[in-house]
């Protein structure tokens, strides 16, 4: 399972490796050679794939039709955000050299740019997509200083008017019995307890706290706040940014099955 500092117990040599993996996060100076598209995704594939895959998302992320060439901003961000304490190690494989871990890092690092703005998806067929990371300071001393992102991603089958939205968060873990509430346009609309365990999806031993949750609330004009998933930190989701069209067209999807 996973502490609240987003360490796996399975592989404490990835724990151990934080402070230094933190301090090269800070100290990117001298430019690294880009790593091409293809090699990123080797990588992920070969290092994350294996828990990440369409079958066994965990985290309910895939990353099975990750391409660099063309990531989500926030799916970028809450990986980078993975790798400060750890990931690469999950899976118990022998780890790529600390240059191309580095590299790997930077270039998820890059491809996160603009997440803190809404990503609007117009992509695969009927599905329309908005999505945005907040980044907050821990207050988990075990942190070591690295951030909590919250991703919010709000997706609509426009066909179906059927609507969806998810919370995912990266690299903590919100320990078990917490209750975290979510509050539309300031008005208290959802609790959530944080229970269970995700189940590793290459078959590791081993569990850990979940990783996203969805949120039954209907589409904010304003805000949608999150609150106590992680003690004293609190994620503020500015729907007040997103293009009126946009969000009018996410809302439609809920207003019908309500
Ligand atoms: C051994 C299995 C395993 C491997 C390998 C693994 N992960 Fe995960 N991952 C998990 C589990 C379990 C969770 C859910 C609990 C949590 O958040 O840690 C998760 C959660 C995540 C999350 C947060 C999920 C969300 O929706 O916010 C991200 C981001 C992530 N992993 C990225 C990665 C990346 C990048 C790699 C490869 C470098 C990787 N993981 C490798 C098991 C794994």
């Amino acid at each position: 399972m996973l502490r609240n500092s987003g360490c796996w117990d399975f592989h404490l040599v990835a724990c151990f490796g934080i402070a230094t993996l933190a301090a090269y996060a800070t100290a990117i100076s001298a430019a690294p050679p880009a790593l091409p598209a293809e090699k990123q995704n080797a990588l992920v594939a070969q290092y994350c794939g294996v828990c990440h895959s369409d079958a066994h998302p965990n985290g309910r992320l895939s990353f099975e039709h990750f391409d660099a060439a063309d990531a989500d901003p926030g799916v970028a961000a809450i990986m980078a955000a993975k790798l400060r304490t750890g990931a690469l190690g999950a899976s118990g494989q022998k780890l790529p050299d600390k240059a191309t871990q580095d590299a790997l890092f930077d270039a998820l690092t890059a491809q996160a740019a603009g997440a803190d703005k809404w990503v609007v998806n117009k992509g695969q067929g009927r599905i329309l997509s908005a999505s945005i990371v907040r980044e907050l300071p821990s207050t988990d001393k075990e942190a070591h200083g690295i951030p909590d992102y919250y991703r919010l991603l709000v997706t609509c089958d426009t066909g179906k008017k059927a609507g969806n939205v998810e919370l995912e968060w990266s690299p903590g873990v919100p320990k078990n019995g917490r209750e975290m509430s979510a509050a539309v346009d300031g008005k208290p609309a959802f609790t959530w307890k944080v229970e269970g365990n995700e189940t590793m999806g290459n078959g590791q031993a081993g569990t850990s706290g979940p990783g996203a949750v969805v949120l039954q609330v209907p589409v904010p004009d304003k805000t949608l706040t999150v609150t106590n998933l992680f003690p004293d930190e609190t994620a503020v989701f500015p729907f007040a940014e997103l293009e009126k069209k946009t969000r009018r067209q996410l809302a439609a999807c809920f207003s019908a099955r309500r």
